[in-house]
């Protein structure tokens, strides 16, 4: 499977080193050869469509920032399962720096998208047009963004459809947290009446924090941030933005309600005190910033939970308990986020198209 990927942030880089990692098993197991033929960030793209050799370009972009002046004729990937690997550098092109992301996918011959770039929760951009133009020349597409699907969820997926190819986006919800295949593929003999869960880690982190030191919203945010478990700008996480995009998306894929970001009553946790965390400690509570998925609310906003309960989970870890009909109550807990534990989540999306179209 030829991978054109656009993003080299986090998620991007995560998705590179996990490539390296696992194609030989991957290829072993499920006779998947994957080759990284694109690469691209905000300021160039690189190309080769012999396969490019993951680690080097995880170098360059570590030592240079971006992958400007990139030589792709030093890069080609030695990959031993790649049978179509000649190793000559005619069909190999240089950087290609003056390509945005639409000219990058009307240049190269790929299979599938994997698309990592900001969530952008105003327009969808670029990650949407993106998506629409890969499936429209018939490329499948697995995604972390969550600002395009909060948005125009309906649209996206009608557009896969009609051109008959595989739109998967586990990582945006949960990072490595497998909630968006799992009921599909595990549950599908269930109802799911509703998901409740934490599903943002920042949050978590800061609510945890203050409720083990007793220290103020203000002085854990400034930790978090020096941590890099906050953003420098951490508007998104702490006043549920975040979280709000997540609950839409479970929303629509996972209980097929139609929906979008607006239709979410969404309060953040910026005016959570020490006070009321201790007031609800003594009388054996936590309070969690809570997203809340049924057919009679979208919510999210801090809420008291047991202290023994599976809501009472520490630091950065996202859950999530789903309410079937058949099975009753099932409970997810994983890692959020994290740049190889969201890659985890984008690779099993790639081998689970892999295998269905037998690359
Ligand atoms: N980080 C996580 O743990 C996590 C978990 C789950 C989901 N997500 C989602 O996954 C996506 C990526 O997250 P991240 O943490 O990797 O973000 P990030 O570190 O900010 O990286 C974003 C990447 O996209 C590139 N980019 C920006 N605009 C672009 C454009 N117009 N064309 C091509 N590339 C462009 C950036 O280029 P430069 O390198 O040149 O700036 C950067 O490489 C986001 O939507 C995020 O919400 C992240």
């Amino acid at each position: 499977m030829k991978i054109c990927l656009i993003g080299l942030g986090a998620v991007g880089q995560g998705v590179l080193k996990a490539i390296q990692l696992k194609k030989e098993a991957i290829h072993e197991r499920y006779g998947l050869n994957l080759k990284v033929v694109a690469v691209a960030d905000s300021k160039a793209s690189v190309v080769n469509e012999n396969g490019l050799d993951e680690e080097e370009v995880l170098n360059y972009k570590k030592e240079n920032g971006s992958l400007l002046n990139f030589d792709c004729r030093n890069n080609t990937n030695n990959n031993t399962n790649n049978n179509t690997n000649n190793n000559t550098n005619t069909n190999i092109n240089n950087n290609m720096s003056n390509l945005n992301g639409i000219e990058l996918l009307n240049t190269i011959d790929y299979d599938s998208l994997v698309e990592a770039t900001p969530s952008n929760i105003k327009t969808g951009e670029p990650a949407k047009s993106l998506t629409l133009k890969a499936f429209s020349d018939k490329k499948h597409v697995v995604t972390s963004n969550k600002g395009h699907l909060a948005l125009f969820y309906l649209e996206l997926i009608s557009s896969a459809n009609k051109n008959n190819v595989e739109f998967k986006f586990e990582a945006s919800v949960g990072g490595a947290m497998p909630i968006i295949n799992f009921p599909e593929e595990s549950l599908s003999s269930a109802n799911i009446e509703s998901i409740v869960g934490i599903l943002n880690g920042t949050t978590n982190y800061i609510l945890s924090r203050m409720t083990s030191e007793g220290s103020s919203y203000e002085n854990v945010l400034d930790e978090s941030k020096q941590l890099g478990i906050a953003e420098t700008d951490p508007t998104m996480d702490v006043e549920g933005i975040d979280a709000a995009c997540k609950t839409v998306i479970l929303a629509n894929s996972v209980l097929g309600i139609n929906s979008t970001y607006t239709d979410v009553d969404v309060t953040g946790i910026s005016k959570i005190t020490p006070e009321s965390i201790n007031l609800a400690k003594k009388e054996g509570y936590l309070i969690k910033l809570i997203a809340e998925v049924s057919s009679v609310k979208l919510k999210v906003g801090p809420r008291l939970v047991k202290k023994n309960s599976p809501y009472a989970i520490g630091g950065t870890l996202n859950m999530a308990t789903l309410k079937t009909d058949l099975a009753e109550d099932i409970t997810i807990i994983g890692k959020g986020a994290g740049s190889l534990e969201t890659a985890s989540a984008i690779l099993t999306d790639i081998i689970n198209i892999g295998k269905k179209y037998k690359f």
